[in-house]
Formats: C-alpha cells, sequence, structure tokens
C-alpha cells in the first residue's frame, strides 16, 4: 500500500474529497491526516463524520518565538508522519511554508494544491490576484513542493474561464469545482502508476 498523509488548515474541502477518493483505491490509503488549527472546520467535520481516520491536531507551542516555533512544530508533524510511515504528503489548504529541511526529506513525495494556473499568482489569495487581474481564464494546480513558494514542478493543471457575469465568489466557485475533481485525479494516477 501506498501510504498517504494529508496536511490541512482551514476548510479542508480538498482533504475530504482525497479522503473519499481514497476509499474506491486498491493501492494507496490515507493514513493521517495532521490539523494545525483548532479552529480547522475540517477537524469538526472529521470528527462528526466519524471516519476512523487517524486524525491528529499538531499545534505550535506559542511559548516558543520564531523559528524555534517552527522548528519544533515541524519536528513535532514529523515524528507523526515516520510513526506512521507515510509515503506521500498531500498539502491540502495547508497556510505554513515548510522549511527547506522538511522539503528535501519528502522531495518528489510533497504534493500541494494551488488556486492558481501556475507559475501565475503564486502566494496568498490566488483566486482573488486573477480576478483583480481581468484574466480571461484562469485554473488550478497540482505541483511538487519545493523550497520556494508555490514553484515546484507541476504535476496536473485545469483551466476554468472568466465569465463577463462573474463576481469573485462565482470565479472562486468555478474554480473549486476543478480542484476538488483535479486533486483525486492525481490521487488516483498515483493509485495506478505506484508513483507521481
Ligand atoms: C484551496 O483553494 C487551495 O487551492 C488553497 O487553499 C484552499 C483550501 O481550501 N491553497 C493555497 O492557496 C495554497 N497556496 P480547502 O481547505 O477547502 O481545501
Amino acid at each position: 500500500m501506498i501510504r498517504v498523509a494529508i496536511l490541512a488548515s482551514g476548510t479542508g474541502t480538498n482533504a475530504l474529497k482525497l479522503i473519499e477518493a481514497a476509499k474506491l483505491l486498491p493501492r494507496v490509503s490515507i493514513e493521517l491526516v495532521i490539523v494545525d488549527q483548532m479552529q480547522a472546520p475540517l477537524l469538526q467535520t472529521l470528527k462528526d463524520s466519524e471516519s476512523g481516520l487517524n486524525l491528529q491536531m499538531i499545534l505550535q507551542d506559542h511559548s516558543l518565538k520564531g523559528s524555534d516555533r517552527r522548528k519544533e512544530h515541524e519536528k513535532r508533524v514529523l515524528q507523526a508522519l515516520h510513526a506512521e510511515n507515510i509515503h506521500y504528503i498531500f498539502l491540502a489548504g495547508y497556510m505554513r511554508i515548510l522549511s527547506a529541511e522538511f522539503v528535501s526529506l519528502y522531495r518528489g513525495r510533497l504534493i500541494n494544491i494551488h488556486p492558481s494556473l501556475l507559475p501565475k499568482f503564486p502566494g496568498l489569495h490566488a483566486y482573488e490576484q486573477a480576478f483583480a487581474a481581468k484574466e480571461s481564464h484562469s485554473g488550478v494546480t497540482v505541483h511538487f513542493v519545493d523550497e520556494g513558494v508555490d514553484t515546484g514542478a507541476i504535476i496536473a493543471q485545469a483551466q476554468f474561464p472568466r465569465l463577463d457575469s462573474d463576481s469573485i465568489t462565482d470565479f472562486i466557485a468555478r474554480g473549486k469545482s476543478l480542484e476538488w475533481n483535479l486533486y483525486p485525479e492525481v490521487l488516483k494516477r498515483l493509485d495506478r502508476d505506484g508513483k507521481l
């Protein structure tokens, strides 16, 4: 089995789609979901669904400062990943930049979904950036994570048009529905090919 972990910080709609898709896959299993925010809606959703998933909340220690805080947090995340012998990590709205050390440990096995047609609009609020730039179309990207911000090699992309009548809400909704299709497709590819 290919053992996958999901790291999420928020609503976790992408995480939920991955969890749903994995149920039908013979070689991929979601062995761990790590949430780093006590208020993350995903935490409640998964608790309520009694999914039986290994769900761990790993919070930052706010008594520590700056880089010590991040190092300690990553150490605890890594311990959880190692304990479950995780092969691939899928970031699903995980709002932390991972250190170069972390990235090097999972190089080629650390995946992210980003809401733009990278290399356009990296960083935060990518849908809003693309909408403000009046792009005629935008899209979503699944990519490997490297040491940069949204600079890793692209695994898959999907495009959608911007309609004249679009509000930002319409625009984001169209993008999100593509994300919910594309990310599970990549998980299916991992299942089929045994690697990405
Ligand atoms: C998604 O739109 C994802 O593409 C984006 O955060 C959202 C998380 O939503 N990720 C990034 O912007 C990464 N740079 P979700 O928690 O409902 O999956």
